[in-house]
C-alpha cells in the first residue's frame, strides 16, 4: 500500500494523487518495479494476470492520447478489465456534476478510477469522499504524477543519476502540471532545476516550489551544462492573455540544434507531448539522437503498470 497522501484521510481507499506527498523510497520503489516491466529490446510487454478480475475505469475530462492509451495498455497487460470514458460522450455533457458522475461510476463497483480533470485538486477532493482508489492522470495546472515517474525512469535508463542532475525545464511553466510533478520528484533527489520561459509564463513564486529550483528568462543561460532539457507545450487553452505568436515564441524559447552545444555532450531532450514543432522545438531536435520523447511514451506503460500493481495488490 502506498503511503503519504495516497491514503485518503476519511476512508481506507488508496490511490496516487500527486508526487509532492510521495517520499523518495516510494518513488524509487515504483521506478525499480517499472524497470522490471520494461520489455526487452524488440519485444512487447508481457501479458500478466496480476490484476485479473479487477475492473478499472479511465475517466478523462480533458483530451489525452499518451496517458489514456498507456493506462489502458498497462491495465490490460496486467490482466485487468477496463472501461474508458471521455467526458464529451458521457452524461457530463448533459449537465451532471463531477461528484454525481463519480458516485454513479462507483455504484457500479469498479476497483479503481483513473481520472484526468481540468480543475486542480479535483482528484484530491474526490479521494476524500469516495471509498475507491483514484489515480490522478493530470489535474489542471497542479500535478501529473505518472508523467514525472515515467520521465524519471527515462532519465535513469540513459545511465544518468537523479542526484545532482542539472535539469532545464523550458516553456509554459505557469500552466504545467508536468513541470510541478517533475520539480517535486527531482528535488527529492537533490537535482539542480532551472525553470525557464517568458516572464509571463514563469512567475517569480515558482522559485519557492521546492529546494534546488531557480528561474531564468534567458534560454541560453538555462541550457548551460544541462544534463536534461525538458521542453513543455505552450498551453494555449489555459492562457487568458493574448499569447506570443508561434514564430515569436520559437525565436526566444524554441529549442534548436545549435542550442544543444551549450548543454553537456550527452544531454537528452525530453517533452511530455503533444509536441508542437516550430513552436517549442525544431523538427531536427525532436527527431535527433538526443531526443528521448518516444522513450518517454514507451516508459509510460511500464511506469503505469508499476503504479497500478502497487495500488491494486
Ligand atoms: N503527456 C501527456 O499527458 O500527454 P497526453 O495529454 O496525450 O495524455
Amino acid at each position: 500500500m502506498l503511503r503519504g497522501l495516497l491514503t485518503t484521510p476519511s476512508k481506507s481507499a488508496c490511490g496516487l494523487l500527486d508526487i509532492e506527498s510521495l517520499d523518495r523510497a516510494e518513488i524509487e520503489a515504483i521506478l525499480e518495479r517499472a524497470r522490471y516491466f520494461q520489455p526487452a529490446p524488440g519485444e512487447t510487454y508481457r501479458r500478466l494476470e496480476t490484476l485479473r478480475g479487477k475492473m478499472i475505469v479511465n475517466l478523462f475530462f480533458e483530451a489525452s492520447t499518451r496517458t489514456r492509451v498507456s493506462f489502458e495498455i498497462a491495465e490490460r497487460r496486467l490482466g485487468a478489465d477496463t472501461v474508458s470514458i471521455a467526458a464529451q460522450t458521457s452524461s457530463v455533457s448533459k449537465g451532471e456534476s463531477l461528484v454525481d458522475t463519480l458516485n454513479t461510476l462507483v455504484a457500479m463497483r469498479p476497483d479503481a478510477i483513473v481520472m484526468r480533470h481540468s480543475a486542480s485538486g479535483a482528484p484530491h477532493f474526490l479521494a476524500r469522499h469516495l471509498q475507491i482508489p483514484i489515480i490522478n492522470a493530470g489535474d489542471g495546472t497542479h500535478e501529473h504524477p505518472t508523467q514525472a515517474l515515467l520521465d524519471a525512469r527515462t532519465i535513469l535508463d540513459r545511465g544518468k543519476s537523479l542526484e545532482g542532475l542539472r535539469v532545464a525545464i523550458i516553456g509554459d511553466i505557469a500552466h504545467s502540471r508536468v513541470a510541478r510533478s517533475n520539480v517535486h520528484l527531482l528535488s527529492r533527489f537533490g537535482a539542480d532545476i532551472v525553470l525557464c520561459g517568458p516572464p509571463s509564463l514563469v512567475p517569480r513564486e515558482l522559485e519557492n516550489l521546492a529546494p534546488g529550483v531557480r528561474l531564468a528568462y534567458d534560454m541560453k543561460e538555462a541550457l548551460r551544462n544541462a544534463d536534461v532539457i525538458m521542453m513543455l507545450r505552450v498551453q494555449l487553452e489555459r492562457q487568458h492573455e493574448a499569447p506570443m505568436s508561434a514564430g515569436e515564441y520559437f525565436r526566444f524559447y524554441g529549442l534548436r540544434l545549435e542550442h544543444l552545444a551549450l548543454a553537456k555532450s550527452d544531454v537528452i531532450v525530453m517533452h511530455p507531448g503533444p509536441i508542437n514543432r516550430g513552436r517549442e522545438l525544431s523538427s531536427d531536435v525532436a527527431d535527433s539522437q538526443r531526443s528521448v520523447i518516444l522513450n518517454q511514451v514507451e516508459n509510460g506503460v511500464a511506469v503505469r503498470m508499476a503504479v497500478l500493481e502497487r495500488i491494486l495488490p
